[in-house]
């Protein structure tokens, strides 16, 4: 396993990929790449076996998939989401200030740690959507500088502030945007600059900020990788690169990724929606196969839901269970909840280290102190769509929903690794307990 190597590709996506709307283009350009067929559900499919396809939906979900033959065993998944806890402009976003400032107007996306987005260069990117002669169309946006910054109160004026503080989202988070000079210098304006259109041809926006700092290796040995969005873009990295480069077995490999996460996934492009249920609907009739086929194929079907996971804190040790303790560079979390806030049991518990073995990475298991509660994720919420043997996993991560997460440099290839197996192997299940796992 090159570490390095990963890294640079990895750093690449991240920094290239502010939000869901970016993260869903750049995987589509390296399927593209790859000669994979985009497809449209708007249009008719005409799937061959022996090819790989994708489709999008809103611009910020997506799903790959290679059909290996016409009677394929089931579809080998992984899923992951593409969206990060963020502040989204609102409309009608500028603010004047004493008739001197302007700030921008802006609201929660998700749950994020508020405190480091203070003091450091942040800038907006996602979609716009302009009038077209024919209707509309969308474009994507990014104010690729340095643009705005959230200043901290200085602690003279607020000196308590080290004792713990309450974040007022209407009134601590705003951005400042520009000296009120010209009546013209509004932020649709320079929205419609940097698209180059008209601000009247802007129809509406979905804008949010993001933070400027690239993606970057620390520790003695560079042993730690920081970016903002690791979770979860890190994992549907590895997802795509695995799939990308995995050999073609008996199944589908299916690799998706979903909007909304962080928001509950009650979308049309999330994970409660009905994306990955249509989609392999399709498949199964464009592959000629009747009702009772697909059935039979999700009884031999297995989905990895990958979303980053909490490795032990450095200076918060107690937060972890006391025996199933997770770091940084020791590999795939495996990760267990009583409740089923992941999907693990033992069945999927034990397939997913059977995966791991035949990739030859290391794995480690998580559950959440049995006095705390945890997040859950999307795999649990996919089930009432495609109910099928699901495990939840994740890479270990610290600062999980901060603009800036660390994680190890070693745990992405691991999950490269652990994809191009779980994508090329097929697992029969008859229903009676019983499973055939073949590599
Ligand atoms: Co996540």
């Amino acid at each position: 396993m090159n570490f390095s190597n990963v890294n640079r590709e990895l750093f690449s996506f991240l920094d290239h990929s502010p939000n869901s709307f970016f993260a869903v283009k750049n995987m589509c350009d390296l399927l593209k790449q790859a000669g994979m067929t985009h497809l449209y559900e708007g249009m008719p499919w005409n799937l061959e076996a022996g090819r790989g396809y994708y489709v999008t939906r809103n611009d910020s979900s997506l799903i790959a998939f290679r059909i290996p033959k016409a009677d394929y065993t089931g579809f080998q998944m992984m899923a992951s989401h593409s969206d990060s806890p963020v502040f989204k402009i609102k409309t009608n976003a500028d603010i004047e200030v004493d008739k001197q400032y302007v700030k921008l107007n802006v609201e929660k996306y998700g749950g994020m740690l508020c405190a480091p987005w203070f003091d450091r260069p942040l800038s907006v990117a996602g979609r716009i959507i302009v009038s077209t002669r024919e209707g509309i169309e969308t474009r994507l946006v990014n104010v690729d500088r340095d643009l705005l910054i959230i200043p901290n109160l200085a602690i003279h004026m607020n000196r308590q502030v080290n004792d713990g503080y309450k974040f007022n989202a209407q009134i601590d988070m705003l951005p400042l945007f520009c000296d009120k000079g010209r009546e013209s210098d509004t932020f649709l304006k320079l929205i419609a600059s940097e698209a180059g259109v008209s601000a009247e041809d802007i129809l509406d926006t979905d804008l949010f900020l993001y933070n400027r700092m690239p993606a970057v290796s620390l520790g003695l040995n560079n042993e730690f990788i920081a970016s903002g969005r690791l979770d979860d873009l890190q994992c549907a990295f590895a997802s795509l690169k695995g799939f990308l480069e995995a050999k073609p077995g008996d199944s589908v490999a299916v690799h998706c990724v979903f909007d909304n996460e962080e928001v509950g996934s009650v979308t049309k492009q999330g994970a409660a929606g009905t994306f990955l249920r249509d989609t392999l609907h399709r498949i199964n009739r464009a592959m000629g196969r009747t009702e009772d086929d697909y059935l039979m194929s999700i009884a031999s079907s297995f989905l990895v839901s990958a979303d980053n996971a909490h490795a032990v804190h450095p200076n918060h040790t107690d937060k972890t269970d006391p025996t199933n303790r997770t770091y940084l560079n020791k590999g795939i979390i495996i990760k267990y909840s009583a409740n089923q806030k992941y999907t693990t049991d033992a069945v999927s518990g034990a397939v997913m280290r059977a995966i791991c073995r035949q990739a030859d990475v290391p794995f480690q298991t998580f559950s959440n102190r049995s006095d705390m509660l945890g997040g859950s994720t999307l795999g649990n919420i996919s089930q009432s769509q495609v109910a099928l043997n699901t495990v939840d996993i994740g890479l270990p991560m610290l600062a999980m929903h901060s603009p800036y997460e660390t994680a190890g440099a070693r745990d992405t290839a691991y999950l490269i690794e652990a994809a191009k197996v779980l994508f090329s192997s097929s697992i029969e299940g008859k229903g009676d307990g019983s499973y055939k796992l073949k590599f």
